[in-house]
């Protein structure tokens, strides 16, 4: 790391110094360097994140690694504020990754407006904590009214609803979380509380534990069901529930590469057949990780209804969509969901990290609600007593903060400008002979794989035996291509592994894109093509 502290004037962890440290910028100097920087992340951020973030060339990890391998913390001082920013620059951001350039189409982690950081400058300096009033006051009563004003748009309740419970003490319709993560292990803990309720002698699963609650209920197993194309959040959530991941049951998608409601019928079926097990949750998504797609919410809902199983709609990607006046619909059934996880550091643009998770009826949190003797003491109204995280940031004032500069229509023509981008990059990809559209983008995500023409042809004669070793090959070709894309530096696409046609009982390593970038154009995407099949002439 670059300029180290000279011998001469070793730095000391004194009094003087801390006070320093805590009060103002150590020097002069530190504040110029402080300020410089800090006026182009504030009034040229994304001039400042070309000119400095990722622009190294590729370094292996392995090598990289190498720099980070010291495991001792200093005793004294080592660097003054002004040569950590000088470090954080020079040797941390060019090989950090520039998540912001328009030719990084491969994640849900993109650009972010502006003003985002501005906002998370001032929340970092308020330094809020919404686990209890003490430590929040007007942030808490702000973050309820935020979470009322996403609840309404999603479930079109009507006014006295939110009059009544915007700032009820009592009554919970959402809560923030650390992200989509957490979000849906909220909505599956409380799903998994109001199975296994109090009754009797029985204290309730919560209290109780999972092997008091068989034995109560006469359950051996308790299973949820999602599509095969569920977020690996969900088995997590299965594991630390005490469900099992392996309960987390995932049913097939269909030739639309929507859960198959016939198979997930056929299965409950099944399940409401042997009596000691219970359905905690049924998942539909909305916005799949791989492939963007929503499954079918109304019938979703209209199964659960008739089987008494709790919905939960995960729309940590596809929930902003709601915003958008012309494509809310294809979300339409969403308002049907007992639960619904929404990422704000997705499609609500905000910076890393914050999710929420909400719930239909305003007392479904009771059954997560927790006190303790020095905070969320009972009868408080602090929103520490029902959420999974304790001590939280007030990203509720980021989003209502974005929300007031961007308004549903500034949040609905980002969105729509990524479902229509994707669906022209769509017509790209079917209109060039080399490669394959693998799944049509209902959102503004994609799949697509490049075939070498001698391969393709073979495939258009081949037996599903055959078919299984030329899916191989082309697999390895898109994985070496994927990877020397993104080695070159330029641009980026992500892979993963999706049956690539109706019927097949074989996955195949597909590219993935996703349009989120309001600076991705079609001409960028074109750029990015045409390096795939000059990169095709190396694999
Ligand atoms: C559909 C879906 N659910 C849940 C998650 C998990 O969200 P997070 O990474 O914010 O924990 C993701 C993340 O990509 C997602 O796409």
């Amino acid at each position: 790391m670059s300029d180290l502290p000279k011998k001469s004037s070793p730095l000391v962890a004194d009094w003087q110094t801390l006070e320093r440290v805590f009060i103002r910028p150590e020097d002069e100097s530190s504040k110029e360097s402080l300020v410089k920087y800090m006026e182009q992340i504030l009034f040229g951020l994304h001039e400042f994140l070309n000119k400095h973030v990722g622009v190294t060339e590729e370094i292996s990890l392995v090598k990289l690694a190498d720099n980070y391998k010291d495991t001792i913390i200093n005793r004294e001082p080592q660097k003054k504020l002004e040569h950590v920013i000088k470090d954080i620059i020079e040797e941390i951001a060019p090989r950090a990754v520039n998540v912001a350039s328009p030719y990084f189409v491969g994640h849900m982690t993109s650009a972010i407006p502006f003003f985002m950081v501005h906002l998370k400058a001032i929340t970092a300096a308020l330094n809020q904590n919404l686990i209890k009033l003490e430590t929040s006051k007007v942030l808490s009563l702000l973050e309820k009214q935020v979470l009322a004003k996403i609840h309404r748009q999603i479930y079109q309740n009507d006014k006295h609803f939110y009059e009544e419970h915007v700032q009820n003490t009592k009554t919970t319709l959402g809560v923030f979380t650390t992200g989509g993560t957490t979000a849906n292990l909220t909505a599956l803990w409380v799903a998994r509380n109001s199975l296994f309720p109090p009754k009797e002698d029985f204290g309730g699963i919560e209290h109780a534990g999972f092997f008091e609650a068989m034995g109560a209920y006469d359950t051996d197993r308790v299973v949820v069901l999602v599509s095969k194309r569920g977020h690996y959040s969900l088995k997590k959530a299965g594991g630390i529930l005490g469900i099992g991941n392996n309960n987390v049951i995932p049913i097939d998608v269909d030739d639309t590469r929507r859960i198959d409601l016939i198979k997930l019928k056929n299965r409950i079926a099944e399940l409401n057949n042997d009596k000691r097990t219970k359905i905690a949750a049924l998942i539909g998504i909305a916005g799949a990780t791989e492939t963007g797609i929503i499954d079918p919410l109304p019938e979703l809902a209209a199964i659960c209804q008739e089987n008494n199983i709790h919905f939960h709609v995960d729309a940590a990607w596809g929930g902003p969509v709601l915003m958008s006046e012309k494509y809310s619909h294809l979300l339409a059934g969403i308002e049907k969901a007992d639960s619904i996880t929404i990422d704000c550091h997705k499609q609500f643009y905000m910076p890393m990290t914050s999710g929420m998770v909400y719930f239909k009826d305003p007392t479904a949190m009771d059954q997560v609600a927790y006190h303790a003797q020095y905070v969320n003491r009972q009868g408080s109204v602090d929103l520490g007593i029902k959420s999974l995280e304790g001590s939280r940031e007030a990203n509720s004032l980021i989003l209502d903060s974005a929300l007031k500069i961007m308004g549903t229509r500034g949040y609905s023509l980002m969105i729509e400008h990524g479902i229509e981008i994707a669906k022209q990059f769509a017509s790209m990809i079917k209109e060039r002979p080399l490669f394959q559209l693998i799944s049509e983008p209902q959102l503004n995500i994609l799949t697509y794989r490049i075939v070498p023409l001698n391969l393709r042809q073979q495939l258009e004669n081949a037996d599903s035996i055959q078919r299984v070793e030329l899916d191989s090959q082309i697999s390895e070709i898109n994985t070496k291509l994927q990877r020397i894309q993104r080695e070159a530096g330029k641009s980026f696409v992500s892979r993963t592994r999706l049956r690539v046609r109706p019927g097949d009982s074989h996955n195949a390593i597909v590219l993935r894109s996703v349009i989120m970038n309001p600076l991705t154009t079609t001409e960028i995407l074109e750029e990015i093509l045409n390096e795939q099949e000059n990169i095709l002439l190396f694999c």
